[in-house]
């Protein structure tokens, strides 16, 4: 089937390759040129494991063509939105206008029975405020809602081999449609589900709302152990242990950060708002504090532990919002680093894939490896858990550093092995001061 991706992001590109990997002919489309450009180029601007492999394969063979002109749509009949819903302001909830233009530009490239495809996180009503706007301006073509539910640094994984498929649709053609761009996937027997367009818009937005949510309880309760003396790290694994609970997302530290559970939290919250549900806006508002929390908390820790030394020098080992990201939005570990530079301390953060970022505070000194930000370290951080931090040989550090006190946010670094090399270790949840 000849299908157009509208929108090469993190989830656009990978769906776009996925797509054309299950044998569809692809075109997608890209309003950035220079994001087109490094496309075709296969040179990514984005680090995704087992991205570019896929991306390359796809335009060699020809089933994948990017494109800035959205005219190239046309001739596809099934026509997939993937652009961003950003947050207006903090709080402020989705900017739906992404979508609005992306669709408004598909317009004039649409057939009748064409089907137009919604995959970003909105609130409930948007669709069908699109539909609206897809019926006036191309009758013939029909709008569906089919949530995403990739996370990074799996993308291609989850794509290709979905817990579930989700179809928000008006029709049964639309249905139809969807298990043929699907069939690959569906044929190895994966659960799909047809609802209403509200329904699956929720749903996604629930989901991260919900994780979001885990996060943070187990947060709180790590908290409570640490002010109780049970073992924080032992609580989450048994809570996790119940079937009924599940042990994903319940890993305490730093919080979470990324570009969809913060601002789907906030965005739920909005939206509660304003449907009248005081409560439930309330409830995300709070797990969305709680989030902030965790680093400030930390913050406050380290700053009190450096006081009087001038000139504290700070490690922070990991600057993506998690392994095996490049993607540093709403990132924990570089807001926990603004936190430590405005008491006047300096931050040295390495991360294997993240260079400098534009817009960064230009005092933030971005280095490559463990080892070069912890030269004369007073403190060492670990604030995302890349697998090369936990190959790290503690003694083999201790001369490099001012002080060796290193706190694992992210549990994991082997605790047994720092304290044997003489550091002084510290869970994130045991930073009694001392
Ligand atoms: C998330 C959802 O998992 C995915 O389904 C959705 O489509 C997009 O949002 P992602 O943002 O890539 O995916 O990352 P995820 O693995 O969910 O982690 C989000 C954040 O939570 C990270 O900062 C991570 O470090 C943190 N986290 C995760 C925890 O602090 N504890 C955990 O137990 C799990």
């Amino acid at each position: 089937m000849r299908i157009s991706v509208i929108g090469l992001g993190r989830l656009g590109l990978v769906h776009a390759a996925a797509l054309a990997s299950l044998g569809h002919t692809v075109v997608g489309v890209e309003a950035n040129t220079q994001r087109v450009r490094k496309i075709l180029d296969g040179t990514l601007e984005m680090h995704e494991p087992g991205l570019v492999e896929l991306v390359r394969t796809a335009l060699t063979d020809g089933t994948l063509d990017v494109t800035g002109e959205p005219s190239a749509a046309r001739g596809a009949c099934a026509h997939f939105l993937t652009v961003g819903t950003p947050e207006l302001a903090p709080n402020e909830g989705f900017d739906p206008s992404y979508l609005e233009n992306a669709l408004r530009s598909l317009v004039p490239s649409l057939q009748p029975g064409d089907l137009v495809i919604g995959k970003s996180t909105v609130p409930p009503g948007t669709a069908a405020a699109l539909a609206a706007q897809l019926h006036r301006e191309s009758p013939g073509a029909e709008l569906a809602w089919n949530p995403e539910f990739l996370a990074e640094g799996t993308a291609v994984r989850d794509t290709l081999a979905p817990h579930r498929l989700i179809y928000g649709v008006s029709s049964l053609e639309a249905a139809r449609l969807l298990d043929e761009v699907y069939a690959p996937i569906l044929d190895r027997g994966t659960q799909r589900v047809i609802t209403d367009l509200a329904t699956a818009e929720l749903v996604k937005l629930a989901t991260n709302a919900f994780l979001a949510t885990k996060i943070s309880f187990i947060n709180t309760i790590a908290q409570l152990a640490a002010t109780s003396g049970a073992d924080a790290l032992q609580t989450a694994q048994l809570l996790g242990a119940d079937p009924r609970i599940g042990a994903s997302h319940l890993n305490p530290g730093l919080g979470y950060g990324g570009g969809c559970l913060p601002k789907d939290t906030r965005g739920l919250a909005h939206y509660a708002q304003h449907a009248g549900a005081i409560e439930a806006a309330q409830f995300f508002t709070q797990v969305d504090t709680i989030n902030a929390a965790q680093r400030q908390h930390i913050a406050e820790w380290v700053i009190a532990q450096l006081s009087g030394r001038q000139d504290s020098q700070v490690a922070i080992l990991g600057a993506s919002f998690k392994a095996e990201t490049d993607d540093i939005r709403e990132s924990p570990s570089i807001a926990l680093a603004h936190a430590l530079m405005s008491a006047g301390l300096r931050v040295r953060i390495a991360d294997p894939v993240v260079t400098a970022s534009r817009g960064e505070d230009s005092r933030l000194e971005f280095v490559r490896t463990a080892e070069e930000a912890m030269r004369e370290a007073d403190v060492t951080l670990v604030a995302t858990a890349w697998p090369e931090y936990r190959r790290l040989n503690p003694a083999a550090l201790l001369p490099m550093v001012r002080r060796p006190l290193i706190v694992d946010t992210r549990h994991c670094l082997d605790s047994e092995d720092w304290r044997n090399a003489s550091w002084d270790y510290r869970s994130m949840f045991n930073l009694s001061l001392h």
